[in-house]
């Protein structure tokens, strides 16, 4: 098997294309997946648009994999629910770019959860988790699904003693922790390091920022267009988004959803009222429907709608394409993934409850 992998990177070396082969070796756990960080072969490193307000996402190096691979089964592991069938990956389904594609995730018992699901792609860039920023980092944010009734619906106890019950998560946790006990904290722990993995660089405008030039004259003009209107004041970074608290409804009270109160709810300050975390444009031609509570499928609505009610300003069709055009540069490499198989229940491990 060969598979490229990008073995060192240094800004100082300008557009030098660095490619590596890489076999794929084995530990307890099985056959490791070496393509979290591989991305298609080769790659650029040299900022020639270094002062541009947004970054491109940088090559990262999976350096713990034993951890890592760990963490990949456990995203994808539907026993960490109490029906058996919910895993993080139904919600956050790394085949549709890291969500799932609905208004709003479909729970425990088919119960529909209150607010459209982020994507898990670059999740890491986020200055904290959850719409209203009420976790402070992965590792925290893991441990809520787990438990809460309207998502796996299990509980820490449960999900621990139903690894504990396996063999095979006993060894890995052994292997990875140095410990004999499964904790709920090594869990999130884990699903974290994997998470760190779901990075997508690569996309024609990050190459754009290195000095290729790969998106159009139109793209381009819609990026202008991006920053001559002020988008870029709130949506910037190697994310472009995901590093600042704003208000839904700067320039217009936002109306279509008055009942999610967003930021308020952990700072329980009044002015935090409607105030959410900017949400990451990376990727976002891939996770319609947009925003916290899913108003529009369509990405031209999605611009025009951030115009009127972010900037009061209205868009000319001309402008709203464009601006559509370069959010449509940023989807990057998506994380290839080898699907893991999970080990087998053992007569210890408690049956799955759909109740
Ligand atoms: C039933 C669907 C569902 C499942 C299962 C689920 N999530 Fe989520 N996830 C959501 C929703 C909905 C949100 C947004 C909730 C909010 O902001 O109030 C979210 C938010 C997140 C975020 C924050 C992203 C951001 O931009 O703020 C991360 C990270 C995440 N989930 C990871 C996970 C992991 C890891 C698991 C498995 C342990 C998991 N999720 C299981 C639906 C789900
Ligand atoms: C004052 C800050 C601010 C400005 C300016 C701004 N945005 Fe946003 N943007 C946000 C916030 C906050 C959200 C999340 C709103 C919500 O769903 O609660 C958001 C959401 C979005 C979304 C939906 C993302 C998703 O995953 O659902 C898109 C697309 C978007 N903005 C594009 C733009 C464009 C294009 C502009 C310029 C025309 C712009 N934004 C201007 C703060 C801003």
């Amino acid at each position: 098997m060969k598979i490229f992998k990008f073995t060192a990177i240094s800004c100082l070396l300008a557009f030098t294309v660095i490619n590596g082969v890489m076999p794929a070796f084995t530990i307890a756990g099985g056959l490791i997946d070496m393509g979290y960080g591989s991305r298609g072969g080769s790659m650029v490193s040299g900022l020639k648009r270094s002062e541009e307000p947004i970054q491109p996402i940088p090559i990262s190096f999976d350096d713990d994999r034993p951890k890592i691979e760990l963490g990949k089964k456990l995203f994808f592991e539907p026993r960490l629910s109490k029906s058996g069938w919910i895993s993080c990956n139904s919600c956050h389904n790394l085949s549709t770019g890291g969500a799932d594609n609905l208004p709003s995730s479909i729970g425990h018992k088919w119960l529909f959860g209150p607010i459209n699901s982020p994507t898990v792609l670059n999740a890491k860039f986020n200055l904290a988790q959850f719409w209203d920023g009420r976790a402070k980092d992965l590792k925290e944010q893991a441990k809520g699904p787990i438990a809460n009734p309207m998502e796996m619906a299990s509980n820490h106890e449960l999900a621990v003693s139903i690894l504990q019950s396996i063999p095979e998560y006993m060894g890995w946790f052994k292997e990875v922790y140095k410990d004999e006990k499964i904790t709920i904290d090594n869990v999130a722990d884990a699903i974290t390091a994997f998470e760190e993995t779901l990075t997508t660089p690569n996309s024609r405008f990050d190459l754009w920022l290195r000095g290729y030039d790969r998106i159009s004259q139109s793209e381009q003009e819609g990026y202008d267009l991006f920053k001559a209107k002020g988008c870029i004041n709130c949506h910037n970074g190697f994310g472009v988004g995901g590093n600042s608290f704003q208000k839904f409804g700067i320039a217009k009270p936002y109306d279509k959803d008055t009942q999610t109160l967003g930021r308020c709810n952990v700072t329980k300050n009044e002015k935090d009222k409607y105030v959410f975390k900017v949400p990451l444009l990376k990727n976002i031609e891939l996770t319609a429907p947009y925003f916290h509570d899913a108003s529009t499928w369509s990405l031209s609505e999605a611009v025009n709608i951030m115009a009127e009610y972010q900037l009061g300003v209205t868009l000319s069709r001309d402008e709203t394409n464009k601006i559509v055009a370069f959010l449509k540069t940023l989807t990057g490499d998506q994380p290839s993934i080898i699907f893991p198989i999970l080990p087998p229940s053992t007569a210890n491990t408690q049956k799955p409850d759909r109740n």
